[in-house]
């Protein structure tokens, strides 16, 4: 799978701006699915039709991953062709400090600061600027409105995997590989690749809606609590994908959450309980979608969250893959 997470995490995707990634995303799930379709918003709605056991009930299964990516908007252009910018999605301006952006055409720029005002100041959004190297306001090519993501190759690790945007491309790839592993299912299983998650969970809202699920699964990150001095927190790199049982925006359906754990223990497939005092994910939208929907998590640890290098371990992303096929193989027992 690395070859994939290396090619997705790379892609340029910040909110709005998901085509690249869905064009990588079509090409490798078109002989894996029996529908491929893109809804107004930008998502793109695959289905893998179910064929039906005899003793098991079929039910339309949706799995979400958001293909966006956190990133930076030029808001005002300067006299000298420097860029002052503001965040799309939840960008920390301690991570800017020293990094390079790219725009949608490749071209980079870097981001510079103010004098602060004390030597140790808390660096400031409104203080930074991007300079693109123009020589002159005259010799910029960049107006208003471009969006511009972080630069970061990917690089293996080892056990361990670092990249921009494994927030959520390390879900997308999960998809991806979940769909190609999965050879028959009893459901109607559709593997649905939103946008604008990081602004507000919105793709996940027009397309649950337009799907329908009886059940839905978002796979997407968490933090961890396994480094240095961290928050406390009960998930680690490494323990087994995590499986959602509370965040700031919803309760996981415990029927959903049961599923996956007692089906985690019949595969043996090492999984921990996730409770994250902040964030959320697409299942939030899903799960408030028309008259409600079953919704449930998968997470993956995920260290330097919206940071641009992200890090995440190789095993929780293919027992997260293993977990999902024997989810999918099998009967739905919500309990
Ligand atoms: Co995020
Ligand atoms: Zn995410």
């Amino acid at each position: 799978m690395k070859e994939l997470i290396k090619e997705l995490t790379e892609a340029f995707g910040p909110s709005g701006n998901e085509d690249a990634v869905r064009e990588i995303i079509k090409k490798h799930v078109a002989e894996h699915v029996d529908e491929v379709r893109v809804d107004p918003l930008g998502n793109l709605i695959t289905l893998k039709k179910g064929k039906p056991k005899s003793g098991v009930q079929s039910r339309k299964i949706m799995l979400a991953a958001h293909m966006d990516e956190i990133g930076v908007i030029i808001s005002y252009v300067d006299d000298k062709g420097f860029l002052r910018f503001t965040r799309v999605g939840g960008v920390f301006p301690l991570t800017l400090l020293g990094s390079r952006v790219v725009f949608a055409d490749g071209s980079t720029g870097v981001i510079g600061r103010e004098k602060p005002e004390k030597r140790d100041e808390f660096p400031r959004m409104d203080k930074m600027y991007i300079d693109v190297g123009a020589v002159d306001k005259e010799h910029l090519n960049r107006k208003v409105g471009d969006v511009a993501a972080f630069v970061r190759p990917f690089v293996d690790l080892g056990q361990r995997l670092t990249a921009k945007a494994f927030d959520d491309r390390i879900g997308c790839a999960i998809l991806l590989q979940t769909a190609l592993e999965l050879k028959t299912t009893p459901h109607d299983v559709y593997f649905v690749f939103t946008v604008q998650e990081e602004v507000g969970l919105r793709g996940a809202l027009t397309s649950a809606f337009g799907v329908e699920p009886d059940v839905a699964i978002a796979v997407d990150v968490t933090l961890t609590g396994d480094t240095p001095e961290a928050h406390p927190m009960a998930v680690s790199l490494g323990a087994g994908p995590a499986i959602k049982v509370k965040d700031r925006g919803m309760l996981a359906h415990s029927g959903v959450k049961n599923w996956m754990a007692n089906t985690a223990e019949r595969l043996g497939v090492p999984y921990q309980f996730e409770v994250l005092e902040g964030g959320t994910t697409d299942a939030m939208a899903i799960q408030t979608s028309r008259a409600g929907v079953a919704a449930g998590v998968l997470s993956i640890p995920c260290r330097y969250v919206h940071s641009p290098s992200e890090m995440v371990d190789y095993d929780d992303v293919q027992n997260a893959v293993k977990l999902l096929v024997g989810l999918l193989s099998g009967p739905v027992d919500l309990g």
